[in-house]
Parts: structure tokens; C-alpha cells; sequence
């Protein structure tokens, strides 16, 4: 197999997430979420951790030397030698920059973009029931992919708990900051080869086939 360096698009609730981890499992590279390595930082009260967590909760951007620096580390990593899925990361024009250098350098360009497009009032109905699994990071939705016991993980047993940016109003914020700063940075990648559009409304069943037939003809 040919190496697969993926990004994934889309506003928050597109199912970015999802979709990432069914991938990750069937080809065996890394989902690199940079929303879950922040918020791990946050929950180690690390100094980092500390410096992020009211931008988290405001749905607000890290700053980008942040950020830069983040996947910059990660992409120095053993694991991301088959490939890797970038999630949530570039979020600004000066991140794609910083990241394009960065592959330029290191001799390891993007395989295909992938952009899931989903309106914004199905953003908002999949992120307010959205619960997570805080120990195996699995991701449920008390409408569409409910546990099999109420609130507890399938996979670790674990109690499952809601992210504290998962309030209507900042999932609505959030939305703003994406159209804003990031909708810019699919426009860029749009010109490039292996860009595609995926209609991520449909079921994670329908979304997962679409995205493995996609990959099955550039692999
Ligand atoms: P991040 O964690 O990246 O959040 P996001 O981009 O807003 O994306 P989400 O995780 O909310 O959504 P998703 O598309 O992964 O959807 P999911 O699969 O979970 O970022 C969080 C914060 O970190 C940012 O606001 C920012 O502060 C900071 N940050 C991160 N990266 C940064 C960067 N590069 N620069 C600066 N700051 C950064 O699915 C959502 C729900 O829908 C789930 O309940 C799921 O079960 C359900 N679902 C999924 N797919 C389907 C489907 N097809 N049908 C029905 N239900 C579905």
C-alpha cells in the first residue's frame, strides 16, 4: 500500500471524528485529532493545558505558533510512517502554510483532502447529543449511535460525558469561527488534486462506504 496522508474537512459535528477512526482501523495509520490532543493537554493540567482551556470552552482557535508547533512534534512521531489522517489541523491559512513547509521539508505530501459537507442546524442536533468516552475516546450520539447501556461505553465501560464546548451557543460560535477562518483554508486545498467533497449528512454507514471507496481508488 501506498502511503496515505490524509486531510479531513468540515465543520464541527461533520463527523470528522467518526469517520476518522474507521479509517484509522482499516488502513492503520494514526487519526491525529488536534481537538482530542488539546483537550488531553487540558485534562493534564499541564502548563499548556492551563493556557488553552478558556479557548476551548469559548470555541475559539489556538493560537497558530501553538498549533504549529503541536503537529509539528506529532508528525516527528514513529507511528505516522504508513500514513497518517489529520483532523481539526490546518484550521487558518498561516497553519496550511506552516504545514505545507513542514511536508516540503520532511519529503511527505498530503495523499487527498477530504471535506464532508453538512448544514449547520445537523451540526447542531449531532453536537448537543454528542457524549464521549473519556478513557477510549469513542464518540456517541444519544440519537443516532447510542450506547448499548444508557451513558456507559460499549468498549471500556467507561461513564461517558459531554465536551464542555458542546452548548448550543458555542457549537453556534464555533460554526462562525469555521466559515470564518477555516471554510478560506478548503478553498485552498479545493485547487489541489485529490481534493474531495463528500456529502456527510447521510448515515455513518453510507458516510464510512463513501470514504472507502474513495480511498480504495488512490491507495
Ligand atoms: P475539534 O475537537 O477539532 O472540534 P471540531 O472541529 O469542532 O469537530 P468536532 O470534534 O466537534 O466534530 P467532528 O466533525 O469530529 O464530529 P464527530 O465525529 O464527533 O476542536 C475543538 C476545539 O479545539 C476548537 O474549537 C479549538 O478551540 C481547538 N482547536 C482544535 N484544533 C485547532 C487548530 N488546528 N487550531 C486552533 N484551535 C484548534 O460527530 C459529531 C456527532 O455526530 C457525534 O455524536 C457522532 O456520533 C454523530 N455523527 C457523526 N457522524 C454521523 C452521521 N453520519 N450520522 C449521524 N450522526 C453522526
Amino acid at each position: 500500500m501506498s502511503k496515505l496522508n490524509l486531510l479531513f474537512f468540515g465543520p464541527p459535528g461533520a463527523g470528522k471524528g467518526t469517520i476518522a477512526k474507521e479509517v484509522s482501523k482499516k488502513y492503520g495509520i494514526p487519526h491525529i485529532s488536534t481537538g482530542d490532543m488539546l483537550r488531553a493537554e487540558v485534562a493534564s493540567g499541564s502548563e499548556l493545558g492551563n493556557k488553552v482551556k478558556e479557548i476551548l470552552e469559548k470555541g475559539q482557535l489556538v493560537s497558530d505558533e501553538i498549533m504549529l508547533e503541536v503537529i509539528k512534534n506529532r508528525l516527528q512521531q514513529k507511528d505516522v510512517e504508513k500514513g497518517f489522517i489529520l483532523d481539526g489541523f490546518p484550521r487558518t491559512l498561516p497553519q496550511a502554510e506552516g504545514l505545507e513547509k513542514l511536508l516540503e521539508e520532511i519529503k511527505n505530501p498530503i495523499t487527498a483532502s477530504l471535506y464532508f459537507e453538512v448544514d449547520v442546524e445537523t451540526v447542531v442536533k449531532r453536537i448537543t447529543n454528542r457524549r464521549i468516552c473519556p478513557k477510549c475516546g469513542k464518540i456517541y450520539n444519544l440519537i443516532t449511535l447510542k450506547p448499548k447501556v444508557d451513558n456507559i461505553c460499549d468498549e471500556c465501560g467507561t461513564q461517558l460525558i459531554q465536551r464542555d464546548d458542546d452548548k448550543e451557543d458555542v457549537v453556534r460560535d464555533r460554526y462562525k469561527v469555521y466559515m470564518e477562518k477555516t471554510y478560506p483554508v478548503i478553498q485552498f486545498y479545493m485547487k489541489n488534486n485529490n481534493f474531495f467533497t463528500i456529502d456527510g449528512s447521510g448515515t455513518v454507514e453510507i458516510v464510512t462506504k463513501k470514504v472507502f471507496n474513495i480511498l480504495e481508488g488512490i491507495v
